[in-house]
């Protein structure tokens, strides 16, 4: 009887250990999570902002006009390069795989921006502080991907037809 108590006793300590170590568990999981936020120092911070512009970005692309309408041939080639180069981490909705959902990307940013994005990645990410402040949620980082300036227009004539159908 007295083992059967004491088995009794051992049984619920053990049970009382491992529900106490549960909670222990998920309190840590929120400091993990806390810590895992990008820290922006404010001295890096000042820096890149002081001559940075933020609606156009860096690169070849400073001033762009756009027709009215997206350029069909260009829009056709943009289909396909988008295919094969983006769409392995980018939708068209906000859904995000790998990257953001580009959903209104043209309707919300300077096309010199994406363009920017697009043609000089490496240094985007480096000074553009939506991209930086974001680059700690992706596991993947947007590759530079060797594409020309036209090729990069090809691909926002796609994008461009695509969200003024509404997408
Ligand atoms: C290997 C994955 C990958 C590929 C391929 C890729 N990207 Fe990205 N892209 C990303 C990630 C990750 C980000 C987010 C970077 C950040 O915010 O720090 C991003 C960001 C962007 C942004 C900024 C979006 C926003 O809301 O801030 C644009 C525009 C973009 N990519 C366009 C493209 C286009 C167009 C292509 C093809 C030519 C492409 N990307 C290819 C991973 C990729």
């Amino acid at each position: 009887m007295k083992n059967l108590l004491a088995g009794f006793l051992i049984a619920a300590f053990f049970l009382s250990f491992s529900a106490c170590n549960e909670t222990g568990q998920t309190s840590d999981d929120v400091v993990v999570h806390q810590s895992a936020k990008p820290v922006i120092p404010p001295a890096d911070n000042a820096a890149t902002t002081s001559n940075y512009d933020a609606a156009i970005g860096t690169g070849s692309f400073t001033n762009v006009t756009l027709s009215k309408v997206p350029d069909p041939q260009k829009t056709a080639i943009g289909k396909t390069l988008f295919e094969s180069s983006c769409s392995s981490c980018h939708r068209l909705t906000d859904e995000a795989i790998g990257g953001p959902g580009l959903k209104g990307i043209t309707k919300n940013f300077r096309p010199e921006w994406v363009l920017n994005v697009i043609t000089n990645t490496n240094q985007m990410m480096e000074a553009d502080p939506r991209l930086k402040s974001k680059a700690e949620f992706y596991q993947v980082k947007m590759p530079q991907l060797g594409l020309s300036n036209d090729q990069a227009l090809a691909i926002y004539e796609y994008l461009r037809a695509e969200q003024q159908k509404g997408k």
